[in-house]
């Protein structure tokens, strides 16, 4: 038995990035290992409605996550791996909890807020109550653990006060989940947090060497006052793109800030310094497109993954949901 479940999910836009790959899931990889925690990641298709309405770019985006979340050491032996949709129970809990939730708390909630003024013309019911859907993903398998990045935070917190809020008016239900803010943040291209701000800040898991040192080259915000390799730069606050990443892929560099020193004494320059690093980058890269390629047929397989995946998730999921309805006094004849 496990003592504790760890839950999270990613929205299938598209294919995972080199932020969330190195921020999100091999974080996930690491409570794989771990006999006593029962892991559970999903695919968030449910939530990807919200902003892509392109039936044929759903359906394929779906098995091109799963591939990538295996590509990346997401075993179906050692971790439940399932799309949302497999338990349309969901969006049943997800009514359920919103009979509990105030709108106005909804509207001035900042993930919620943000997507208005990005894309005022798509504010629709579905992306209103995505916090609620996001809460039931949370609350139906009782998660103890959800780790997330920080933009999700508030979301996670509303995940937290319904349950208080249920527990309070139904009885004990549901476990409070604790919320795991991924420790590694990747920045992107243009220093803001990688594939947040657009696609263009990002490193695609799909790009050549070539392409990243390009766009290094081109797109990477350095120290803005380092005009020539003879001015000293400050590596640790103005260098938005590459030092920290350098800190993230450079083996031993955290200990050794070996780069920093080099920058701090104006003994690297910046074109020399991105270099190494799309190089550190596209090592890592070469080595995740190895094991993708190897699922690139496996169609078949990664269908049986989510299948299997989705009955156990199912299987989690469904007393819990049994428990809210019978709590709530909703009798299914
Ligand atoms: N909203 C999350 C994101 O955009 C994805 C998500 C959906 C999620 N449901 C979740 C994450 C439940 C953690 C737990 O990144
Ligand atoms: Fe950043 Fe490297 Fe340039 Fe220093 S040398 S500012 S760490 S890119």
């Amino acid at each position: 038995m496990h003592s504790k479940t760890v839950l999270s999910g990613i929205r299938a836009t598209g294919r995972l990035h080199f932020g969330s790959f190195l921020g999100a899931v091999q974080n996930f990889v690491k409570f794989q290992d771990d006999a006593d925690t029962r892991c559970m990641y999903f695919v968030a298709d449910f939530h990807t409605l919200t902003t892509l309405d392109d039936p044929e770019a759903m359906k394929l985006n779906l098995t091109e996550m799963v591939k990538d979340y295996l590509a990346a050491g997401l075993d179906p032996d050692k971790s439940i791996l399932y799309a949302q949709s497999s338990i349309p129970e969901i969006a049943q809990l997800s009514m359920y909890l919103g009979m509990l939730q105030s709108f106005g708390a909804l509207k001035n909630i900042p993930t919620y807020k943000d997507l208005v003024k990005k894309n005022p013309n798509r504010v629709t019911h579905g992306l209103f109550s995505y916090p609620v859907l996001m809460a039931a993903d949370i609350l139906g398998p009782q998660a103890n653990i959800v780790p997330v990045g920080s933009d999700q935070i508030p979301n996670v917190e509303l995940a937290q006060k319904l349950a208080r809020k249920f527990n309070k008016r139904f009885g004990e239900t549901f476990v409070i989940p604790e919320m795991l803010e991924e420790m590694v943040k990747v920045p992107g291209l243009d220093g803001n947090k990688m594939g947040k701000s657009d696609a263009d800040n990002a490193i695609s898991l799909t790009m050549e060497r070539e392409e990243v040192h390009d766009r290094y080259r081109r797109f990477g915000v350095t120290d803005a006052n380092r005009v020539s390799v003879s001015d000293p730069g400050n590596p640790y606050e103005d260098c938005l793109s590459v030092y920290p990443v350098h800190e993230l892929v450079s083996p031993g560099e955290v200990q050794s800030r070996t780069i920093a020193k080099k920058c701090m004494a104006a003994e690297i320059g910046c074109a020399q310094c991105k270099g190494l690093l799309a190089d550190r980058i596209s090592d890592q890269l070469e080595l995740f497109q190895e094991r993708r390629a190897s699922f690139e047929d496996k169609d078949e397989m990664v269908r049986e993954i989510l299948h299997e995946g989705g009955k156990k998730a199912r299987q989690i999921i469904m007393p819990t949901i049994g428990l809210v309805s019978d709590k709530m006094g909703i009798v299914t004849y």
